[in-house]
């Protein structure tokens, strides 16, 4: 199951934490878009989870059971909930830990997970962080004097699941914008993109290199982001069709594609999209059989290639007329 972990520290003494973690139905109420359908009893929760992602509103209901060893500040959360609207399946395992620091306490929490139903065709990870991102820090459940801490440790930000289990810290730019992450070594960057930067421009595919519907720009130039590791992007430009919305080329290519009826399904267009543009940026005199060659790196089950061919082929030509 994939794992995700987060770790923060609150200003107050591990004991005082403990006790407000411990008020379930307390850190349910700071928590927005949570609540318990009954009391808790007996580690037994019952309750409903409102979770909105982009467009789609989802609210999740189910069951989990809550553990808490007082000795060690730990604690796990086993639980499974169903959203019914769009037949989703959450099953989740939370474990979290609180830590003395000084005067002050550090939580890590890790979440393994898996997502089954239509959310998980939207975003597998990206509904995990988005309930994680609202732990009661904010709010009175954990007090008010809660100190981030920007530079979390590595086995932080793994959390302490007695296993060999290390993230890493990344920055690169995405679009232009810098970016500090940590991600897991084998994150690769279309998960990456799509998961944790929510840019869903970029389509996977076959997840092994072979369609090129994945396809983005590092430093410039097409790689497939599925067999490009997100940790190898370090100190690189990631150029996504987000980050291409003003670009003249794509702009050109967007309306040849649409006039000429490159795309049916428009699973493959980002892609192609990313590689026409190179295509039109280094191959001026291309041809049609050199258009084929250059693009033969991306696949489109729909259209039998022949009105994305015109689409670059118009492109290609009316630059030239402008050139002329
Ligand atoms: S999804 Fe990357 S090449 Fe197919
Ligand atoms: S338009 Fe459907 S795969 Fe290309």
């Amino acid at each position: 199951m994939p794992q995700i972990a987060q770790s923060f520290t609150v200003g107050f003494p591990r004991a005082e934490v403990w006790r407000m973690l411990a008020d379930v139905e307390r850190v349910v109420t700071c928590m927005p878009g949570a609540s318990l359908t009954r009391p808790p009893a007996g580690g037994k929760l019952l309750g409903e989870m409102r979770v909105k992602l982009g467009p789609i509103v989802a609210a999740f209901a189910g069951e989990g059971d809550l553990a808490m060893d007082d000795a060690a500040y730990t604690g796990t959360i086993r639980g499974q909930g169903m959203d019914r609207k769009n037949n989703s399946r959450v099953r989740a395992e939370v474990e979290f830990k609180a830590t003395d620091e000084g005067a002050a306490t550090r939580v890590e929490i890790a979440v393994d997970f898996s997502l089954t139903g239509t959310l998980a065709q939207f975003s597998r990870g990206a509904l995990i962080q988005e309930i994680l991102g609202r732990r009661p820090t904010r709010g009175h459940a954990l007090g008010r004097r809660r100190l981030p801490n920007p530079h979390p440790s590595r086995r932080a930000q793994a959390g302490d699941r007695g296993r060999e289990h290390t993230m890493k810290n990344v920055a690169l730019s995405v679009n232009g914008k810098k970016i500090a992450a940590t991600v897991e070594p084998r994150t690769h960057l279309g998960d990456f993109l799509r998961e944790q930067q929510l840019l869903t421009a970029t389509h996977l595919g076959c997840e092994h290199g072979v369609c090129g519907a994945c396809t983005v720009l590092l430093d410039g130039r097409p790689v497939r982001s599925c067999i490009t590791l997100a940790v190898a992007c370090e100190a690189g430009a990631v150029t996504t069709l987000e980050g291409l919305e003003n670009d003249p080329v794509m702009a050109e290519l967007r309306e040849a594609f649409a006039a000429e009826h490159g795309l049916q399904c428009g699973f493959c267009t980002p892609g192609m999209l990313i590689s026409a543009r190179d295509l039109v940026l280094r191959k001026a005199g291309a041809d049609d059989r050199a258009v084929r060659i250059e693009m033969s790196g991306n696949l489109c089950r729909c259209t039998g290639y022949r009105g994305i061919v015109r689409a670059i082929r118009r492109v290609l030509d009316a630059r030239k007329k402008t050139k002329a």
